[in-house]
This record gives C-alpha cells, sequence and structure tokens, in this order.
C-alpha cells in the first residue's frame, strides 16, 4: 500500500462517488479532506460517513488548501470543467469514464494536460483492467502465450431500464436518459479491455444501431460497431442497455489469436489437444462481481506516492472514448469514419 496518505477531494456524489468515497476509507491510503456536490443533501450525507472532510457545493472545492488530488464522478457531460480545474491548480485527478461525452471535450482535456504540472498522475476510470481475470488474459497475450490477434468481441450488455426512474434534485432532469450514450458510457469499456489486452490502437470504424428496447432513452439503446485497428486487427462491439434479464453486465469477452482463444471470459486454448502448449491452461482467476473499485484506486494513490504511471492513463482513456465517439459519429453519419489516435508523450502507460 502507499507509503503516506495522499490528501483527497472528491466531486460528485451520487452513486459512483459514494462507492469511490467508501473505497478510499477502505484503503487506508488516503485521506479524504473535502468533498463537494451541487446537491447539498449529497455532501451532507456522504459528510457523516465521512466527518473528516470538508464540505463544499461549489468551485470554492478547488482551492481547498489542502487537496492535492481530485477524484470526479459527475454525469458523463459533466467531465470537463472539474477535470480543467483541477488540472490547471495542478492537482492529480481520477476522472470517470468516459473521459468526455464529446470529441471536442476530449481533444480540449487532453491539450490541457499536456500542460499540467509535471509529475501530476491523471487515471481514467476503466475500472476492468483491475478484473483478475482480465488481468490473466493480458498476461497470456503480452508473453506472446496466444501468438498474434487478429479478432475481437467485447460487449456492454446491461439492463439499466431503473435509470429511467432517476430525477436529478438540483436539475429537476435525468441525464442518463438525456446524454448517455450507450457505446461510450457503457460500450467504451469493453473497447478499452481490446485495446489494453492486445495493446493496438483503433484506426477506423463503423456500425449500425436501432432504438427498439429503451424508448425514453434519447440515444439508440442498441449500438453495434466493427472496429480496425492500425495493424489490420477486426473488433466488434456491441452494447445494449435494456436486455430483459436480471443479472450483473456481462462483457462476452473473446480473443482470437494465431496459437490460441480465449472464450466466455474464462477459457484459453490450443487449437487442438495435440498442440497444447504446457502452458496453456483454464484462467482461473477470479472473475470479480461489480466493481472493483478498491484496486483501481489503490492503483492511482499507489501512481502518484511512487512517482509512476496509472494503468490507465489520460492518453489511454482518451483512445478509448475517443474510438467510442468516432463510432457514434459512424453511426450518425451513416458511413465509416477515421479515429484520432492521442500517443502518450512519455509512451511509458501500458503497464
Ligand atoms: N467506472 C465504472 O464502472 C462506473 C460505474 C458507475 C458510474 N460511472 C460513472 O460515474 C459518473 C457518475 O455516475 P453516477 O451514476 O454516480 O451519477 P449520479 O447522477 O448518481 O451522480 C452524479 C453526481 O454529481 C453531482 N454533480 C453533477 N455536476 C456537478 C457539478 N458541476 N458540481 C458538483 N456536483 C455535480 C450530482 O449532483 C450528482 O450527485 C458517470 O460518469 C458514470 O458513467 C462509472
Amino acid at each position: 500500500m502507499a507509503k503516506r496518505r495522499v490528501r483527497v477531494g472528491i466531486i460528485g456524489l451520487g452513486h459512483n462517488g459514494a462507492a469511490h468515497l467508501r473505497a478510499h476509507l477502505e484503503s487506508g491510503g488516503s485521506e479524504i479532506v473535502a468533498i463537494c456536490d451541487r446537491n447539498r443533501d449529497a455532501v451532507e450525507k456522504m459528510g457523516e460517513e465521512c466527518r473528516t472532510a470538508r464540505r463544499y457545493t461549489d468551485d470554492s472545492f478547488f482551492e481547498d488548501p489542502d487537496m492535492e488530488a481530485v477524484s470526479i464522478h459527475t454525469g458523463d457531460a459533466d467531465h470537463k470543467q472539474p477535470f480543467l480545474k483541477a488540472i490547471r491548480a495542478g492537482k492529480h485527478v481520477l476522472v470517470e469514464k468516459p473521459l468526455a461525452n464529446s470529441e471536442e471535450d476530449i481533444h480540449e482535456m487532453v491539450a490541457a494536460a499536456e500542460h499540467a504540472a509535471t509529475g501530476v498522475k491523471i487515471q481514467v476510470g476503466y475500472i476492468l483492467r483491475f478484473n483478475p481475470v482480465f488481468e490473466e488474459i493480458r498476461r497470456m497475450v503480452v508473453t506472446g502465450l496466444l501468438g498474434r490477434i487478429y479478432y475481437m468481441e467485447g460487449d456492454y450488455v446491461h439492463n439499466l431500464l431503473y435509470q429511467a426512474g432517476k430525477t436529478d434534485p438540483v436539475t429537476g432532469r435525468n441525464w442518463y436518459l438525456e446524454q448517455e450514450i450507450p457505446l461510450v458510457g457503457g460500450g467504451s469499456h469493453p473497447l478499452d479491455l481490446l485495446r489494453w489486452i492486445s495493446g493496438k490502437e483503433v484506426k477506423r470504424v463503423w456500425g449500425y444501431s436501432n432504438h427498439e428496447a429503451f424508448p425514453a432513452m434519447k440515444h439508440d439503446d442498441c449500438q453495434v460497431c466493427l472496429f480496425q485497428f492500425e495493424d489490420g486487427t477486426i473488433a466488434k462491439v456491441a452494447s445494449l442497455y435494456a436486455p430483459r434479464r436480471d443479472v450483473p453486465p456481462y462483457y462476452n469477452l473473446r480473443v482470437y489469436a494465431t496459437n490460441g482463444t480465449v472464450e466466455r471470459d474464462t477459457v484459453a486454448c490450443a487449437t487442438s489437444e495435440a498442440d497444447v502448449h504446457p502452458e496453456f491452461k483454464p484462467v482461473t482467476a477470479e472473475r470479480t462481481q461489480g466493481h472493483p473499485y478498491l484496486r483501481e484506486i489503490v492503483d492511482w494513490l499507489e501512481a502518484i506516492v511512487n512517482d509512476r504511471p496509472p494503468r490507465t492513463s489520460l492518453w489511454d482513456g482518451a483512445n478509448s472514448t475517443m474510438a467510442t465517439l468516432a463510432a457514434v459519429r459512424a453511426l450518425r453519419e451513416r458511413k465509416e469514419v477515421e479515429v484520432p489516435i492521442f500517443r502518450d508523450p512519455s509512451s511509458a502507460s501500458h503497464a
């Protein structure tokens, strides 16, 4: 665990921000010095769980004298402003996925990060990277055991119909119904997983979508896209927000490579028994249900304390979100589109 406690402030104290706050309290690696939400009730409620934190309902939060790191958990389209304020104040940042909800916002955030103070650590909340089963599958790829990847699949299939019943007490609106884009908010999780496992960048994308299962959402609730990576590898990502079933989200990870295959998230195997490499084996790592927030937070805190890149850097987050936003443009324009790629100046983030 971290050698010293990082002094953290958390902004956005809804479902996700509250879960992060509780994981921080569990981690022992941070001290929550400040909390902020525009909803005073949310601040008071979380303040009861974390009595040491100063409480804010506006941007004076960013001027807190003691805060060295900011964790951002506002809605998908509201990440940019707190991100820019935190970066300009020289704070370390953890920002939830998707990095932003528009291509323009991502360009602006990356440009700001390029001028951030030296040593600032930025983590983007692509949490599947902290699921042990996916870590083990990636290890099999990185060691060369599976050979060269040529096709991958990953889905975000999650019944989110319950989101329709929510109303933000401050705005009287429901950002989920109005702003959430399934391929970006949900689909960028498996897309990030495919980028992380393969170490490849997306070059172009196209796809189809429809709007049958969740009519209350503004955006199409079923979005399916084909991504071509720089080396010619192909991937399919589907995002479905209203499957009529009640099980945790499932990612349908499949990886097809020249020496082996990963299917049903759990099995890597050679093409025939005769071919089986002595190291080929079923993936045994635990498949975390829910969100491994604690592991993600500890990675960020240790990156800060030990001055090393976090597992999901700003550039990783930008590329994963941007590929899905470009996909949405492809859906809208009904044509294949090129995906802008951000290159990490330190190129040390594929940890
Ligand atoms: N990584 C994951 O697996 C994961 C899981 C769930 C949610 N998320 C992400 O976390 C974010 C938050 O989701 P949620 O479900 O908690 O939403 P939510 O609506 O429950 O909470 C958002 C909170 O932010 C507050 N807020 C919004 N704008 C603000 C501002 N400018 N200043 C201060 N407070 C502000 C709102 O009052 C609200 O309390 C989203 O981006 C979502 O996609 C990520």
